[in-house]
């Protein structure tokens, strides 16, 4: 496996799964915000690890420690597999990617209605996730009060099931990440002065119809973004550098008004119907600089 991953070192590395939110289109307009002197790395809302992959490419985390995290509890065990077993995970998503079919789709979407769900082996929920993701309508996470995944298939001629190159270029990207399925509150206690932290949480709502906020069954509104905003701050207060991305919302301004706001233009679906596609400005929110 190492020879494997040793040689795409020089392939660039990218997330090997489309997630909503995803900043893959804004890492140009980003990445000239972020600092380039920092000790260690953290990012707490890790999603499809854009951010992470684009840093890593560029040898900005060369020998630093680096925390990944979710709240997603499917979405990390995928992450901790891609790093560790990324042989077998392709071997297994060749045999979905033949199996492939809208009856194939659903039983396997059916699968974590079932009782021992938990029970099944990590890499086969792993294959599961990327097989999901990869041929579910716009590669969007949803699950329903219950927390069962209830995306409807997408109607793709031929998804890529079995990214082999990006899997292991990202299982080597993943090899020095600590990464934990766990709550952004939780940043606090591995991040020490100079560190860098990058926030990139569900975005408060622009209006009442653009609520698409629950990516896990919790929403993330009001009472989150507060107590989000209580650890941007207790972290600024310790000198750890933090960046936050947020929607362009009064609310979001209000809340971080001493501190450095940077708008930035994204290209997004703004509501369900795709005509909801146009350009919409977000904010980076910065505790240091100018
Ligand atoms: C906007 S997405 C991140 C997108 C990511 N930056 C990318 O490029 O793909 C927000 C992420 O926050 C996670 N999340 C939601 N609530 C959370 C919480 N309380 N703690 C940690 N992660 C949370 C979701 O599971 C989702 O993956």
């Amino acid at each position: 496996m190492t020879a494997r991953i040793n040689s795409v070192y020089a392939q660039k590395y990218q997330p090997f799964i489309k997630w909503v939110g995803g900043k893959r289109g804004l890492l140009k307009q980003l990445l000239p915000l972020f600092p380039k002197e920092f000790k260690n790395y953290h990012e707490p809302f890790l999603g499809g690890g854009a951010v992470f992959f684009e840093l890593y490419s560029l040898g900005y985390l060369k020998d630093k420690k680096i925390y990944l995290s979710d709240i997603n509890s499917e979405l990390i065990n995928t992450y901790n597999v891609v790093k560790n077993n990324p042989i077998d995970l392709i071997s297994n998503l060749e045999i979905y990617k033949e199996k492939h079919s809208k009856d194939f789709y659903y039983e396997t979407r059916a699968l974590d209605r079932e009782d021992g769900f938990l029970t099944i082996s990590e890499l086969e929920r792993a294959t599961r996730f990327i097989y999901l993701n990869k041929t579910c309508f716009n590669g969007l996470y949803r699950v329903n009060k219950k927390g069962y995944f209830n995306t409807p298939i997408g109607s793709y001629k031929n998804p890529n099931i079995a990214d082999e190159d990006t899997i292991f270029s990202a299982s080597s990207a993943l090899q020095n990440a600590i990464i934990t399925n766990q709550s952004f509150v939780k940043a606090r206690e591995v991040s020490n002065e100079d560190d860098l932290v990058y926030f990139d949480p569900p975005y408060y709502p622009l209006n009442a119809t653009s609520s698409f906020t629950a990516y896990d069954s919790n929403c993330f509104l009001e009472d989150a973004q507060f107590e989000l905003f209580e650890v941007f701050d207790t972290l600024s207060d310790d000198k750890v550098k933090v960046l936050h991305s947020n929607s362009d919302t009064d609310f979001i301004k209000d809340l971080y008004k001493k501190h450095n706001i940077n708008l930035v233009t994204a290209n997004r679906f703004i509501n369900s119907k795709s005509s909801g596609r146009g350009k919409i400005n977000e904010v980076l929110i910065k505790n240091f600089g100018v």
